[in-house]
């Protein structure tokens, strides 16, 4: 029998494992609302899309929070080698994220909402999730002691809670009339608050991708180079200010929406530098594609390329105009939180959850299989979804006055091929996630740590 792991599974990967079931209860959610783009009114009494939405997006985007901060304290701790700074304060943190979450989408379930798109939940269970980051960041920081003479990933960490943070309570400021009671004002606030919330949680992921890259690369200098710190300010430029293409369509300010469309650009200089490493990424990838963990850092490459010539047309003003409103919107949204983050996250918690007490090597075969069906339906489902806001923005401007349900007639055939690669897309993510999740609960069950024969499985 090989060497395993009998080590007891810490509070870090507990948020991952939290994480996982999240993003399964979210596929199932998000297969539900595939079938009702075809059959409207499907389950209409119990389950109607206006349940169905909500329960869908918010379980993956706590997939997409909960796993990003787990992955921020196993790197943190990793990093800096030392004990952190409270474990009673990490696991209180843990508890109201998880139950916070659970109690968000039981209230779902019995339509009980109150709060905005994207976060519709009634906004006093806004609070516990404020005060599990505060924990959050009290934490970090005693736990780092000293921000200078960080590689660039602790400043990405630094800055994403702190970013995050200040963006989520900025996001409820609708709240007070004050902000309620202006739409162009609250609107431009809203959407500004959301956009800069991505780029925190992009903040914490990345972090821990380029510190992950340089595990696998055994290269530590990359995280100090002068390049890593251009790219990390570039990002952060953007977290703070491209923001404005949410608002080209609100009549405000148009030096706001100039600013945040140069600002847009300067991504431009991020996919310049992809394509510049290109050809080393390829034959570094040839290397280590055998590791779990690299197949999926290669995948995000890829997505983010599509996913920035995507976000760069859609910034145009002239071409927003079109796509606003339009399946090009929940396309580029899919696209980059599925095809990004996930694919990233997925990077992470392979790397750090396959330290288990029993082998992986029976489901390689599995894994391997699920990677590539999620990859290829994930592109399927992403142009059909491109196509019907193409169609969509045509019918949005035409002067011919096309009835309604024409239009939905004309794209029923692009909502087929999105159900159908996004069932087969969620079957290859469930069957990359099944392992992972099988071996740590059998690992927590297993608790006097013995170890399991691997024929046993
Ligand atoms: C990890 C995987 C997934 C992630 C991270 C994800 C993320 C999202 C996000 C962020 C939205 C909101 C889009 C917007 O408002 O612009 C959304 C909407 C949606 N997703 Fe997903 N999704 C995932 C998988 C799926 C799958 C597999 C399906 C279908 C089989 C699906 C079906 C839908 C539907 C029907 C909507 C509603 C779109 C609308 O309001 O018109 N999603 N998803």
């Amino acid at each position: 029998m090989e060497q395993l792991n009998t080590e007891k599974i810490t509070t870090p990967k507990l948020f991952i494992l939290s994480g996982l079931f999240l993003v399964v209860f979210g596929l199932l959610f998000g297969i539900v609302g595939a079938f009702q783009y075809i059959i409207p009114g499907l389950f209409k009494e119990y389950l109607s899309f206006e349940k169905v939405r909500p329960l869908h997006v918010s379980s993956v985007i706590f997939w997409i929070i909960i796993t990003a901060v787990g992955g921020t304290w196993t790197y943190i701790l990793e990093y800096t080698q030392k004990k952190i700074y409270s474990s009673i304060l990490i696991k209180i943190q843990l508890i109201l994220f998880v139950f916070t979450f659970i109690a968000i989408l039981i209230s779902y379930f019995f339509g009980v909402f109150g709060g905005r798109e994207y976060w519709e939940f009634p906004p006093l269970l806004a609070l516990p999730i404020v005060l599990g980051w505060v924990l959050f960041i009290i934490n970090f920081i005693k736990t780092i002691k000293t921000i200078k003479h960080h590689p660039v990933y602790v400043w990405m960490w630094f800055t994403g809670t702190v970013f995050f943070l200040f963006t989520f309570l900025e996001s409820y400021l609708w709240i007070f009339p004050y902000f309620r009671n202006n739409v162009v004002n609250d609107m431009t606030i809203q959407w500004k608050s959301y956009g800069s919330m991505v780029g925190s949680w992009n903040m914490l992921i990345y972090g821990c991708s380029i510190y992950l890259m340089d595990k696998i690369s055994g290269n530590k200098a990359y995280a100090r180079s002068n390049i890593a710190f251009a790219l990390y300010f570039t990002g952060l430029f953007n977290l703070m200010f491209n923001w404005g293409h949410h608002i080209y369509v609100l009549p405000t300010h148009n030096f706001i929406k100039h600013i945040s469309y140069l600002v847009s650009m300067t991504e431009l200089f991020i996919i310049g530098r992809i394509i510049y490493k290109w050809n080393s990424t390829l034959s570094e990838a040839k290397k280590n594609f055998y590791r779990s963990s690299y197949r999926f850092l290669a995948a995000a490459d890829v997505w983010i390329f599509l996913n920035l010539l995507l976000a760069i047309m859609m910034s145009i003003p002239a071409i927003n105009l079109y796509t606003h409103g339009t399946h090009i919107t929940v396309a580029h949204t899919m696209g980059t939180t599925i095809g990004i983050n996930t694919m990233l996250l997925l990077a992470i918690a392979y790397e750090t959850l396959s330290n288990s007490c029993i082998s992986f090597e029976p489901y390689k075969k599995l894994m391997k299989s699920g990677y590539w069906i999620a990859n290829f339906s994930l592109f399927i489902f992403w142009i059909s979804l491109i196509i019907a806001g193409i169609l969509k923005s045509k019918w949005q401007m035409s002067t011919e006055q096309i009835p309604f349900a024409e239009m939905k007639e004309m794209l029923k055939p692009y909502f087929y091929s999105f159900l159908i690669a996004g069932t087969v897309l969620a079957t290859g993510l469930i069957m990359v996630i099944y392992p992972l999740v099988k071996n740590q609960v059998l690992c927590i069950l297993n608790t006097e740590g013995k170890q399991i024969e691997k024929t046993e499985l």
